[in-house]
């Protein structure tokens, strides 16, 4: 009984066994997911289930990068297609692109043909959106992204189903359409191209927005991954600010090397007066005594006599 109920847990969680390369594999087999829209072979990943019922190497890729479980010494990796052909879903061989109107495979608008320059109108998105490049692979069919607001349009609606880590269930639906890209969407009632809606006006999905954001509160908003766009006029007043201040701080400087200099030269000027002014009144003193050098003598004899006066009056004060 405990092992039943292990087993009816364990089974919706089984990864079903797939056949190594040249092994037995039924083509019929090949199909899309039910939830994931995964492409589902009986071949392992290194392996396409060829029409007569043997697992053959794969062909072809359709990713640049591969995942490190497919890099395998024992495997040679498959190529990129050249371009104006793609990798189908089964990697059984590159193929020529599907002209307008041919089939395609779910979410594969890369299978179809790209319009003649110039026949499919697409508005750049002002939010760097990512675009195609005018065809669609919508219903199964390669079609033109070419119908203008009012008229009549096709939608594609897929709902995904993942799993997260703790098992539990989540769900993306997707809802493609042949509006042209830009300028409008599909609207699911009226079944006609409306158009797309500017930021900050009402929005029941992200669809319906030019900037591909519906904001919880029901109105366009900028996607969060948008590169933030400053208008010129800040660019001016930017780089004129920036060119003001680095010639008021020019100004500043020469303005206070000036002071310093003028300061410096009046104190160098004092010093030179002052320099001078000794110098003239040394030179004007030794021109006096030189004038008076008579005089002076005599002045001087005198004064040597009172000093030797004096000297002679201390020693007679000293005898005593
Ligand atoms: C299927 O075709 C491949 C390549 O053409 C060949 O190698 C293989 O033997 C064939 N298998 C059968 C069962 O015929
Ligand atoms: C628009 O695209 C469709 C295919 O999606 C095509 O049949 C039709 O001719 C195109 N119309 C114009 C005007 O290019």
């Amino acid at each position: 009984m405990l092992l039943l109920t292990i087993l009816s847990l364990a089974l919706p969680i089984k990864v079903h066994s797939r056949t190594p390369l040249y092994g037995p594999c039924n083509v019929t087999n090949n199909h899309l997911d039910a939830d994931t829209k995964d492409f589902i072979t009986d071949c392992d990943s290194f392996g396409f289930c060829s029409i007569n019922g043997t697992c053959l190497p794969r062909q072809c890729r359709q990713d640049e990068y591969l995942m490190t479980s497919l890099l395998d010494p024992t495997h040679v990796i498959p190529p990129l297609c050249p371009t104006g052909s793609f990798c189908p879903d089964d990697a059984s061989g590159c193929l020529p692109l599907v002209e307008l109107g041919g089939v395609c495979q779910l979410n594969r608008d890369d299978e179809c043909a790209p319009p003649p320059n110039g026949a499919v109108l697409i508005l750049p998105s002002p939010y760097d959106e990512p675009q195609g490049d005018g065809s669609i692979c919508l219903l199964g069919t390669c079609m033109w992204t070419n119908a203008s607001l009012g008229s009549s349009c096709v939608t594609e609606t897929i709902t995904y189903v993942g799993y997260d880590l703790s098992g539990m269930s989540y769900t993306n639906t997707v809802i493609r359409d042949n509006c042209i890209e830009g300028q409008g969407y599909c609207d699911l009632t009226a079944n006609q191209c409306f158009a797309l809606a500017t930021l900050g006006v009402g929005c029941k999905s992200d669809r319906e927005c030019q900037s591909f954001n519906c904001g919880s509160a029901g109105i366009c908003i900028m996607p969060p991954e948008s590169a933030v766009r400053v208008a010129k006029w800040i660019y001016a007043v930017v780089s004129l600010s920036i060119g003001i201040s680095m010639v008021g701080v020019l100004w500043l400087l020469i303005v206070a090397h000036r002071r310093a200099q003028k300061k410096r030269r009046i104190m160098l000027e004092d010093y030179y007066k002052e320099q001078t002014a000794y110098r003239n009144s040394i030179i004007s003193f030794h021109t006096a005594f030189a004038s008076r050098d008579k005089p002076f003598d005599s002045e001087k004899e005198t004064f040597r006599q009172s000093l030797s006066n004096l000297s002679d009056t201390t020693l007679v004060q000293g005898d005593r």
